[in-house]
């Protein structure tokens, strides 16, 4: 099929490429003629392991390519067109829905009769059918299709995401839409993926359902890692022992410094802004956005307190992307931790294997550190908080030789607690309660630390 995918950014990019390589003929478009001279050149302006080598084949393979002219680049000729622009967040939580709109005006005058246009951009419910009504009010007739067609991409792994996806889901309210929508997807109905038809409307619901369910359950185990450090439990054991079960599953269940991201934190966000506006409350939701970014605050104020931090300390901050494998930093813990240290009067020193340039844009008056142990020279503390590898590799003698204190707040939990204690560190991490660390360290008694934390209050 000719496919066009309106929106050269991190979802446009990857599905298309992917789609490409699935046989299809694709032409990614971009308003911005200098990001599509970038891509020609395959200066690729995201980090997604494994995207520049698929583009690179499905380029070669005369498959894939790039255009920012719509007539000029030939889009009267596509059988099928996604729109993947972005729909960032308003003021009171819905999305701006504005640049799905403007990209459905622009092509409207250029699509042949019969043409698919397909939402892949996260939009609320009701978008398909006011994105069909805009179409046909610029054409003057209802002879184009909308259908939606959500994505489950995740940063880092979208490509094996897309490839391997748990379902698709094609949403559309009628026959010919869904029969097009579901011919590009064809080759992995043969392999057995699930395929979920339904309407628009229900394509849009399962979209923002599904991150909101998932972002509740990083919500839940952060409140359990909570109640595990007051009552002496240990996280891990509890959430093996809880996602054993297949109703609950074990996936998603590690706790860390407040889900981040384009995504969770924006889609929770329109979720309730959604049911506000439908007389539907998300209550679960509301609390849940709360309780996230309440958590990123109480954790920098933790690093404060625990480590006994005089002003003009220096703390180590390790990792500013939201996640590993992305050189993403919106809505990551960085973005709100490192202004909270440096309020408190800290010199905070930050290191990051991918995502620093990035970072430039948002966290100043650091020192931008080239390897995690410069970082940690000299620091009173150091925090971590994304989950690379680099990370886990890290060489904790040489750590605790560049420290000048001796705290290791672990905000991912990367190790063994016996692994960080035996070189004299004192290690903190999450919903693993220091009194436990230091007994299976050797030593049995509660510090004031255990104590404080024990006492009724400690949130
Ligand atoms: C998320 C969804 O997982 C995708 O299915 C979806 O397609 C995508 O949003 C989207 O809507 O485009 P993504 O934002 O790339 O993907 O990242 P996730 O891997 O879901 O992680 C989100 C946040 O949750 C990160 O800050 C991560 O560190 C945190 N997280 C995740 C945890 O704290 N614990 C976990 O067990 C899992």
């Amino acid at each position: 099929m000719r496919i066009w995918m309106i929106g050269a950014g991190y979802v446009g990019l990857t599905s298309g490429t992917c789609l490409a390589n699935m046989g299809h003929q694709v032409c990614c478009y971009d308003i911005s003629a200098a990001r599509i001279a970038q891509l020609e050149r395959f200066d690729i302006p995201i980090y997604e392991p494994g995207l520049e080598t698929a583009m690179r084949e499905a380029v070669d393979a005369g498959k894939l390519r790039f255009s920012s002219l719509l007539k000029g680049g030939g889009i009267m000729d596509a059988d099928a067109v996604f729109i993947a622009v972005g729909t960032p967040s308003g003021r009171d939580g819905s999305i701006d829905l504005s640049q799905v709109m403007t990209a459905a005006q622009q092509i409207a005058p250029h699509l042949k009769r019969g043409a698919l246009v397909i939402i892949k951009s996260t939009v609320v419910v009701g978008t398909a059918r006011r994105v069909r009504e805009l179409i046909a009010r610029e054409r003057g007739a209802f002879d184009i299709r909308v259908a939606s067609n959500p994505e489950f991409l995740r940063e880092g792994s979208a490509l094996k995401d897309f490839l391997s996806p748990d379902r698709i889901v094609i949403g559309a309210d009628d026959a010919r839409a869904r029969n097009a929508l579901r011919a590009i997807y064809r080759p992995f109905e043969k392999t057995g993926v699930p395929v979920v038809t339904t309407t628009t409307g229900n394509a849009e619901l399962i979209k923002y359902a599904a991150n909101a369910f998932l972002a509740l359950k990083i919500g839940f185990v952060n409140d359990v890692a909570n109640l595990c450090e007051m009552a002496g439990g240990d996280i891990g054991d509890v959430m093996h022992g809880i996602g054993l079960d297949g109703r609950i599953g074990r996936s998603f269940l590690m706790p860390g410094p407040g889900f981040g991201g384009s995504c969770f934190p924006k889609d929770t966000r329109a979720f309730a802004a959604t049911g506000r506006q439908f007389g539907a409350p998300q209550k679960l939701i509301e609390t849940l956005i709360d309780r996230n970014e309440q958590r990123k605050v109480l954790l920098a104020r933790r690093i404060l307190k625990e480590a006994k931090l005089v002003s003009g300390s220096r703390i180590a901050v390790l990792g500013l992307a939201f996640k590993a494998n992305t050189d993403d930093v919106r809505e990551s813990a960085a973005l709100t931790l490192v202004p909270i240290l440096q309020q408190a009067g800290m010199q905070v020193a930050v290191h990051d294997p991918r995502a620093a340039s990035n970072a430039r844009r948002y966290v100043s008056d650091v020192k931008w550190a080239s390897n995690p142990y410069d970082a940690c020279n000299g620091a009173a503390a150091a925090v971590i908080l994304t989950e690379w590898d680099d990370y886990r590799r890290l060489d904790m003698a040489r750590l605790a030789r560049s420290l000048s204190g001796k705290t290791l707040f672990d905000y991912r939990n990367l190790f063994d607690p016996r692994s960080v204690t035996r070189y004299g560190l004192r290690y903190v991490s999450l919903g693993r309660p220091a009194a436990i660390v230091h007994q299976r360290a050797g030593v049995s008694s509660l510090d004031s630390w255990d104590r404080r934390v024990a006492a009724p209050g400690h949130a």
